[in-house]
């Protein structure tokens, strides 16, 4: 197989989009053999995005391999650029009809040699299993992960070429999806004194810049098992305005609902949709900081964003994702209407 890598910046913008077109073609066959279904195709902007540029914060480098001119297999390194600078989270995939062969193997190869000559020691990587995918299988071997909690099957092919590779099974998330229209159904949730919420869609207002970098910055650290997956990230105003710029460049509208007690932050959630597929919405970060919960907050947060995503965009579905151990954001969706859509298992490994 040829291998090219292409690092974001590398090549100019008139190479990219000559492969371009290719590229989303290989990655929609890719995720239409997932079984994961059309919502979760690529993005034309996204993939065009991740292949030309980086936002002096985070960078993507892609590896394309060929058989006879076609692309055969693709593999994705995202890497931040601040922080965690050990850190690559990986994957990669090969074409449903020459699995099984050895291209999976000798690309992440490739891949693992270039990020170690990086300095990126640290892998992560996951693999995303559809529900029927699961429970076609519930008498077969499952490997459990390493948080205690939850399980794969082991004779998924992803499953197997990742513990095959040396990756460690961490974690397990539910991604699970519910209407917006059953939001609307919801009522609030009641404040405890001194809690006050807001909700935006767009850019950060200028006045928040700072209550939203301190609540990135805590994603990092407050989150089940954080430690497992990094070190604590740097976010400061301007690395949430060139997040929010990028977000403007990717098409990608953010819906926010920010929790204060009076001007100190609380806990933010935010809904993302793109104006190519606006019916449907992907639930980003969510986060009660530890010195605010049991104030339900969560819940709170969470069915008030939906509801404004709900009244002031065509959302009809979100997407959401969840470390299984951590009940009581599931239990907050239970309540907001989610149902489980696949399950992800999140994989480390270190490299020599
Ligand atoms: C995971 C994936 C990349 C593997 O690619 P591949 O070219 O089929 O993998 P290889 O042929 O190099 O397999 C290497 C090892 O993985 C394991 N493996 C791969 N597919 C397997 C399967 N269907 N059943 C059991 N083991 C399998 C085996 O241990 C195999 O080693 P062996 O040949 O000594 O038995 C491919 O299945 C794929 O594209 N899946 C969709 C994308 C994805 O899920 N990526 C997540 C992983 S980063």
């Amino acid at each position: 197989m040829e291998i090219t890598h292409i690092p974001a910046g590398s090549r100019s913008a008139a190479d990219i989009d000559e492969v371009l077109a290719e590229v989303v073609d290989f990655a929609t066959i890719i995720n239409r053999a997932s079984g994961l279904g059309t919502d979760f195709d690529p993005r034309s902007d996204e993939v065009r995005q991740e292949l030309l540029s980086d936002d002096g914060y985070v960078t993507h480098q892609t590896w394309i391999g060929r058989l006879g001119g076609a692309i055969v297999a693709t593999g994705i390194a995202y890497l931040t650029l601040r922080d965690n600078l050990d850190l690559a989270d990986v994957w990669c995939s090969v074409h449903p009809e020459l699995r099984g062969q050895g291209l999976g193997s000798e690309l992440l190869a490739e891949m693992e040699a270039s990020l170690a000559a990086q300095g990126r020691t640290q892998l992560t990587s996951y693999c995303e299993i559809p529900t029927a995918t699961r429970d076609a299988d519930l008498r077969g071997a499952h490997l459990a992960a390493e948080s205690g909690a939850g399980s794969v099957t082991a004779a998924q092919p992803d499953v197997a070429f990742l513990s095959h590779h040396g990756f460690a099974f961490k974690q397990l998330e539910r991604c699970s999806v519910a209407k917006t229209a059953t939001a609307a159904k919801l009522s609030r949730v009641d404040l405890n004194a001194g809690y006050t919420i807001e909700t935006w869609t767009g850019p950060t207002p200028e006045h928040r810049l700072e209550q939203i970098a301190f609540l990135h910055q805590k994603m990092s650290t407050d989150t089940p098992d954080a430690e497992e997956l990094g070190e604590e990230e740097s976010w400061d105003a301007a690395r949430v305005r060139a997040l929010d710029a990028k977000r403007e460049e990717n098409r990608e509208l953010v819906a926010t609902a920010l929790a204060l007690k009076g001007e100190s932050a609380a806990g933010f959630t935010e809904v993302a949709h793109f104006d190519d597929r606006p019916r449907v919405g992907w639930q980003g970060s969510t986060l009660v900081v530890r010195d605010h919960r049991g104030h339900g907050l969560g819940a709170a947060l969470k069915i008030a964003n939906q509801q404004a995503v709900g009244e002031s965009t065509q959302v009809e579905r979100i997407y959401t994702w969840n470390a299984v151990e951590n009940s009581w954001m599931l239990a907050i969706n239970d309540r907001a209407g989610f149902a489980t859509w696949a399950w992800v298992g999140l994989w480390k490994k270190r490299l020599a």
